[in-house]
This record gives C-alpha cells, sequence and structure tokens, in this order.
C-alpha cells in the first residue's frame, strides 16, 4: 500500500513511518521545519497550509491512504496564537481533504485527533459522547473532526491521550521524555487530579496500521485503557527507570488561578470499541514503561 504521513518529523508521525516502511510499504513521511530521515521511507517537505503544495505532494505519490499526523500541538501556543492555530490544525486539514478528494480511487483519510476535544468533567469517554473542548488546541482539532467526516471516500479519526515510548531520531519528544528529566534533575511536580490513558506509541502504531489494513471507517479512541493521574504515571515512570520517586511531588491541580491554558481533569477515554472492532490489546502502563526502560540500556 502506498501511505502518505504527515507530520512524519513529529514523535508519533516518526515511529508510524518506520512502522509503515518495517511492514514494507511504501511510504511517503512529510516534515516541515525539520527535515527528517526515515530509512525506507521517501522523505518530502510539505506545508500543508499551502493548499497547492497538498494537491502537488497527493497527485504525484498517488497514496491508497494519509495518515495526518501533522499538527501544531504545544496547547499553550495555540491558545497564544489561536489564527495560526486554526491555520495549521483546521484549514492544513481542509487543504489536505480538498488534494485528496482529487483522486481517483480515494485515498482512506485517517486523522489523528486528541481526548482534549472533551472537556473533562466526567472521563472514560466513548466515541459518540459529546465533545466541548476547553482551550483552542481542542476546538481546532473538534473542527477538523468536522471537515473529515465530510470526506466522501473512508475516514478515520483517531482520538489518542498522552504518547509515550521510546525517543525517535527526531527532534520531538515525547512528554515521558520531560517527565524523566525533570526527576533525573532532582525534582519535578505532577498533578494528582488530572487523569489521562497515556499509550505506548507501539500500541498506537500497530492499530493505525490495523485501520489502514482493515480500512476501519468512523471514530476509534485509541488511548492506553487505564485511567491514571499524572502523578500516578510519574511514580511508575520512576520505578521502571529505577529512579527515586522521592523526586516526584503530588499535588492538585491549581484551582481559581487563570492560566494561559485551561486544564480539563479528567479526558480518558474508553477503548471498548477498538478492543471489539480492532482486536486491541493495549499495554498496561507499568508494562509499557518497563519495555520503555529496558530498550534504554
Ligand atoms: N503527543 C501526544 O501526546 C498526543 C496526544 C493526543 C493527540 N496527539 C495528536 O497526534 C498527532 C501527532 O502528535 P505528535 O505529538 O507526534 O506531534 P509533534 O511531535 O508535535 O509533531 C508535529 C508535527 O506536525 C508537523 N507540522 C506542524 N505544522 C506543519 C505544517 N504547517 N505543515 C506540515 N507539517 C507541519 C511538524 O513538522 P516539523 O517538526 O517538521 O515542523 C511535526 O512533524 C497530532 O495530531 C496531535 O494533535 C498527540
Amino acid at each position: 500500500m502506498r501511505i502518505m504521513v504527515t507530520g512524519a518529523s513529529g514523535y508519533l508521525g516518526w515511529h508510524l513511518t518506520r512502522c509503515a516502511v518495517a511492514s514494507d510499504h511504501e511510504v511517503l513521511g512529510c516534515y516541515f521545519a525539520n527535515p527528517t530521515v526515515v530509512p525506507g521511507a521517501t522523505m518530502a517537505l510539505l506545508d500543508f497550509t499551502d493548499p497547492q503544495a497538498g494537491i502537488e505532494a497527493v497527485k504525484d505519490f498517488k497514496p491508497h491512504a494519509i495518515v495526518h499526523a501533522g499538527a501544531m500541538t504545544n496547547t499553550t501556543d495555540c491558545e497564544i496564537n489561536p489564527e495560526s492555530a486554526t491555520r495549521t490544525n483546521v484549514e492544513g486539514t481542509q487543504h489536505l481533504l480538498a488534494a485528496a478528494s482529487m483522486l481517483s480511487p480515494l485515498p482512506h483519510f485517517v486523522f489523528i485527533s486528541t481526548d482534549l476535544v472533551f472537556d473533562g468533567e466526567r472521563g472514560m469517554y466513548r466515541e459518540q459522547d459529546a465533545t466541548g473542548p476547553l482551550m483552542h488546541y481542542g476546538f481546532t482539532k473538534i473542527e477538523a473532526e468536522r471537515a473529515v467526516r465530510n470526506y466522501a471516500g473512508v475516514w478515520t479519526v483517531v482520538r489518542s491521550s498522552l504518547i509515550y515510548g521510546p525517543a525517535g531520531e527526531t527532534t520531538r519528544h515525547s512528554f515521558l521524555d520531560w517527565m524523566l528529566a525533570g526527576i533525573r534533575r532532582g525534582g519535578v511536580t505532577l498533578y494528582t487530579d488530572e487523569f489521562r490513558s497515556p499509550v505506548h506509541v507501539d500500541d498506537l502504531c500497530e492499530m493505525l496500521m490495523a485501520i489502514l489494513i482493515r480500512k476501519a471507517w468512523g471514530i476509534y479512541h485509541l488511548s492506553g485503557a487505564e485511567r491514571t493521574s499524572r502523578y500516578e504515571f510519574g511514580l511508575l515512570a520512576a520505578e521502571a527507570f529505577g529512579l527515586s520517586q522521592d523526586h516526584i511531588v503530588g499535588k492538585p491541580s491549581p484551582s481559581g488561578i487563570i492560566s494561559a491554558t485551561p486544564r480539563p481533569k479528567d479526558v480518558s477515554l474508553c477503548v471498548e470499541r477498538a478492543i471489539r472492532d480492532l482486536d486491541y490489546h493495549p499495554m498496561s502502563a507499568e508494562e509499557g514503561l518497563r519495555r520503555v526502560a529496558r530498550g534504554s540500556k
């Protein structure tokens, strides 16, 4: 299969490009500001906010599937610069959909979305639950999802949670690297009341490949199966890496303080649909972190 991956210089995109190459697919990996190499893949510069650039890339490569993993991902940057976030995350997606619509047959379009489309008041959200993002980043993802749902070909929206795993050969890092660096520096503060469902990047890539092979249609929540606080996850990470848990301070997230980015409390995701339809067997956080620690030795 010919697979085009946007954001191939990003954390997820880099791992997915590698995974698709390892499964003998022909892959076009697209980067923007950070030229990146993935052996076995054709790498190309693409600014998807430029409609013509998207059309040319798609026409040349004629992908059977496009995985749109590129985005403006820093939530604070999106809050501070909402026009730029909208241009990148919403208009960029619309341009790629328009480019894909020119091909015959229409390629499968897979859009990577986020748990932050929810307001975090309840947790363990299912695919059909009402969305209500608190931050501009989440709004842009909802708008982009809306555009994807109007695509005439097969489409899939994959909502994920915090993605962790080994470092890739890219300038982008996972939040685990930040957490471990803090612990190693001698101290990190992690919230005890912010709940997420962190997912190992290998699980996510395996499921994205399954979605491509099966042409699985619709919205899928693909995160870890567990609801865990940032603090609990930090303790597990320290244990897996043989670091002292004494350097982790757990505290409730600040309330009543006006922060640049509103933070939803509990955006854990329910992955039952993926377990049922895609035979998903997500690693536990403990297992996943041990795997990363083993690989780093
Ligand atoms: N990481 C997480 O924990 C997490 C959680 C839930 C959902 N997601 C979603 O998963 C996807 C991947 O996230 P990630 O953390 O792997 O991303 P990332 O590491 O922050 O990388 C973002 C990617 O987007 C590319 N990009 C940005 N603007 C672009 C533009 N105008 N044209 C072309 N490419 C552009 C970047 O290219 P350059 O670096 O070359 O500029 C980079 O490859 C995103 O859609 C994100 O919203 C991530």
